[in-house]
């Protein structure tokens, strides 16, 4: 893999994995950025590494569904390899509007994988997805590898037939695959329309943290750049045609989350009148269709390639505050009229 292409590499997970990549001892070769940049998407996130990298890294505004753009970006970049993060994906925006969810997260992936099975000495397609794919889990219980496709909203469902072609692709082309099924990711540079970073947005703000239902619905929360340094083992390492799931071992419900932000935030910024962040929690209408539990076994990784989470969750959301605290100017940034247009109509 001389010449990766990341799509959807201005988004959260995508900014985390091109910085970690670049910096990566073992890997010496180009990383060429394709996003759309979507509400989503901030060219920011990669403030800096033009500059810090120079000839191994370049940027290109693009929609993967514009296959004539990919296609002069595949051969400009003699693009050997994928590793596919680009995708709409905000649960609660796919139950309001689905079909931009179809369009990049299936559609666009399609095209993607189109390109690539045309591509000659192509080593690689990975396709970031996620653990939603599964469906919910009662109170025991882990998602395997194995577990059956129950996905419960459009964008689980736009993630799951993502998958089905990836692996569809390998089976039927011989495309060079992998797949990897994360748990919910939090860490720097996450879009505050996510649980984690509204959470501590709002705290700071003295506003409303809205807890959907009965705040017992559970994650198995891993830190971002944990993440990625288990796609770049699977990248290295993985059997090609084969799925891996990614989790940190780290359940806990939406309460639990809440308090642990606050708990953080009363302890390194105590609010100016002194009260617990904590009294901001406010019960909200739940969201529809919402799953109750998702929890990974990641045996399959760590026997394999001996990943493990270096990051707790008690030490991650301290980073994740401190991280928010020390970039409020990013935020600033972001909160542009779309955004906010979204926001207002959401909690008024
Ligand atoms: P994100 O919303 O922060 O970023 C998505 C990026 O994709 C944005 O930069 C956006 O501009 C870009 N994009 C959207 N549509 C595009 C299009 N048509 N063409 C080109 N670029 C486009 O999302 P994220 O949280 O960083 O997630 C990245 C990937 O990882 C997604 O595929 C998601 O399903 C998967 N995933 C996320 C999590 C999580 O907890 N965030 C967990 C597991 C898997
Ligand atoms: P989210 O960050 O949207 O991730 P996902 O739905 O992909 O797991 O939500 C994480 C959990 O937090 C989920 O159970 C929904 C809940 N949640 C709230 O209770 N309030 C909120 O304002 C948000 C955004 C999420």
């Amino acid at each position: 893999m001389k010449n990766l292409l990341v799509t959807g590499g201005a988004g959260f997970i995508g900014a985390n994995f091109v910085r970690y990549l670049l910096e990566a001892s073992d890997f010496s070769g180009r990383v060429f950025v394709v996003d759309k940049l979507t509400y989503a998407g901030n060219i920011h996130n990669l403030a800096g590494l033009e500059e810090r990298f120079q000839g191994r890294y370049r940027f290109f505004r693009a929609d993967i569904c514009d296959t004539a753009e990919l296609e002069r970006i595949f051969r400009e970049g003699h693009i050997d390899a994928v590793c596919h993060l680009a995708a709409e994906s905000h649960v609660d925006r796919s139950i309001h509007g689905p079909r931009e969810f179809i369009e990049t997260n299936i559609v666009g992936s399609f095209h993607l994988l189109e390109l690539c099975r045309r591509q000659r000495g192509f080593q690689l397609f990975h396709h970031v997805s996620t653990d939603e794919v599964f469906g919910s889990l009662g109170t025991s219980g882990f998602f395997t590898e194995q577990s059956p496709y129950q996905p419960n909203s459009p964008y689980s469902a736009s993630k799951a037939a993502s998958d089905h072609l990836v692996r569809a692709y390998h089976h039927t082309y011989g495309l060079p695959v992998t797949i990897s099924n994360c748990s919910n990711n939090y860490g720097p540079y996450q879009f505050p329309e996510k649980l984690i970073p509204l959470m501590i947005l709002n705290a700071l703000e003295g506003k409303d943290l809205p807890i959907y239902g009965d705040g017992q619905n559970i994650r198995d929360w891993l830190f971002v750049t944990d993440h990625c340094r288990a796609i770049w083992e699977i990248m290295k390492r993985g059997v090609r045609g084969q799925t891996y799931n990614v989790g940190g071992n780290n359940e806990r419900n939406n309460l639990q989350v809440v308090a642990a932000i606050c708990d953080c935030l009363d302890r390194v910024r105590p609010s100016p009148d002194g009260r617990s962040r904590k009294e901001q929690v406010r019960f909200v209408q739940d969201r529809p269709g919402h799953d109750r539990r998702y929890a990974i076994d990641a045996s399959k990784l760590k026997g394999e390639m001996g990943w493990t989470a270096a990051e707790s969750f008690e030490s991650g959301i301290v980073k994740t505050v401190h991280w928010y605290l020390e970039n409020l100017d990013w935020v600033e940034g972001i909160m542009n009229g779309e955004y906010r247009e979204w926001i207002e109509k959401q909690y008024g």
